[in-house]
């Protein structure tokens, strides 16, 4: 017994020291050369030095793709085809790709190291995502920890977007710049500028920086990103559904679309939690007298004493959408907040005969 047990402890340091060793060459020691990245077929091809993540590869050589956690492996946005090269699937992938993805060579661009020539297939919009400077024109504060923020654009002077889209703006961070992604809350006739409406997460990285913006101050980001499809139909209702920051996409969608439409029928329902969260309620009523098509509820799932007078809704707002919105398979949805309010409200709209393919969400 005494015999085994040692076996199994000198066995097991052995594999340790190996580990161990392992990590430290592959940190230290490991040199891969020079290594040739293909992106779609050729069409933008260069040289790296082996040991960096592709992320950071196509970063530097200024191919922008989606990476909304930075780098960090948790988003799974960074997705990208490889064709040849990148090593095997990590664990830490799997999790993020269906059954399709993994049979297709899908990996997360910020998991794979580059130690050999890859090449790579990324949408074809991706190639046109651009770099941007811009500077701070105008500072609102919206509620007690969400900021209005419009910038002007410097270079390029102009974006061109979808509704829904966002970009990816970089902020210091000890380690280095770190980027983060914030939907554009501007709408897209506007192209020379971009607006954001950002929350305060408590000590988070891009928050607290943009949150400590004053007027004048550059910023740089990369954009736009984004999947979401507004149909070009005007008979297909919308619905949008939010909570806090989540109304940036919407106010982007709503605006643009009745700059473009404005017979259509849309509808916003916004998720608060007291009065204190309420923003932009006065410009909506504005804007349903405006067009007798848009219908606009505001609902508050835990009223203070003090919104005693408040004449809108009360409970969550995916009770809000079972009462008023009317069943119509011919509705497009766009849901925008935190995790638990996107099921209950995807669950609502299911129930209200919506497609699947019809209802698009951004979790944040
Ligand atoms: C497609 C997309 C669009 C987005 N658009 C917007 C937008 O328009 N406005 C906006 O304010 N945000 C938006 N976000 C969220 C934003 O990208 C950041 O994740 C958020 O601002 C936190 O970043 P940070 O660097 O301040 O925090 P980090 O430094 O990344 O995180 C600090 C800590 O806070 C936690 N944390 C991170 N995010 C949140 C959160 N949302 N709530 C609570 N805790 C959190 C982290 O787990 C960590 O512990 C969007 C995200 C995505 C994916
Ligand atoms: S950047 Fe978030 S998973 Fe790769």
């Amino acid at each position: 017994m005494g015999v085994e047990l040692s076996a199994v402890a000198v066995t097991g340091g052995i594999f340790t020291i190996l580990a161990v060793w392992l990590l430290i060459s592959e940190r230290y020691l490991a040199h891969y050369g020079t290594c040739v990245i293909s992106v779609n077929g050729g069409s933008t091809v260069f040289e790296q030095q082996g040991g960096s993540t592709l992320l950071t590869a196509l970063y530097d050589n200024k191919v922008f793709i989606p990476s909304a956690c930075g780098g960090k492996g948790s988003c799974g946005y960074c997705k990208c085809t490889v064709i040849n090269g990148g090593g095997p699937v990590l664990p830490t992938e799997t999790p993020f790709f269906t059954r399709t993805e993994m049979r297709s060579g899908v990996r997360l661009a910020c998991q794979v190291k580059i130690k050999e020539d890859i090449e790579i297939q990324i949408p074809e919009e991706l190639l046109a995502v651009k770099e941007y400077t811009a500077t701070v024109a105008l500072i609102r504060e919206l509620t007690y920890d969400i900021k209005e923020i419009n910038l002007d654009l410097i270079e390029p002077e102009e974006v061109s977007h979808r509704p829904g889209q966002y970009i990816q703006i970089q902020a210091p961070s000890p380690e280095g710049h770190v980027f983060r992604a914030y939907s554009i809350s501007s709408p897209v006739y506007e192209n020379n500028k971009v607006q954001l409406i950002v929350r305060l997460v408590p000590g988070g990285i891009a928050s607290t920086y943009i949150h400590s913006l004053t007027e004048k101050d550059e910023v740089l980001f990369t954009g736009p990103y984004g999947e979401f499809r507004l149909i070009e139909d005007p008979e297909v209702e919308v619905v949008c559904v939010g909570g806090g920051a989540g109304m940036a996409p919407i106010v982007n969608i709503i605006y643009s679309i009745y700059h473009q439409w404005p017979e259509r029928k849309c509808s916003l329902f916004f998720g608060c939690r007291t009065t204190r969260d309420v923003f932009y309620l006065d410009r909506f009523m504005a804007l349903e007298k405006e067009y007798p098509n848009f219908k606009v509820i505001y609902a508050l799932s835990d009223p203070l004493q003090e919104d005693e007078k408040w004449a809108g809704d009360t409970g969550f707002i995916h009770l809000s959408v079972e009462k008023h919105l009317q069943p119509n398979p011919r509705c497009q949805a766009f849901l925008c907040g935190p995790p638990p309010m996107i099921e209950a409200v995807t669950e609502v709209l299911k129930g209200k005969k919506l497609k699947d393919e019809n209802i698009f969400y951004d979790k944040f």
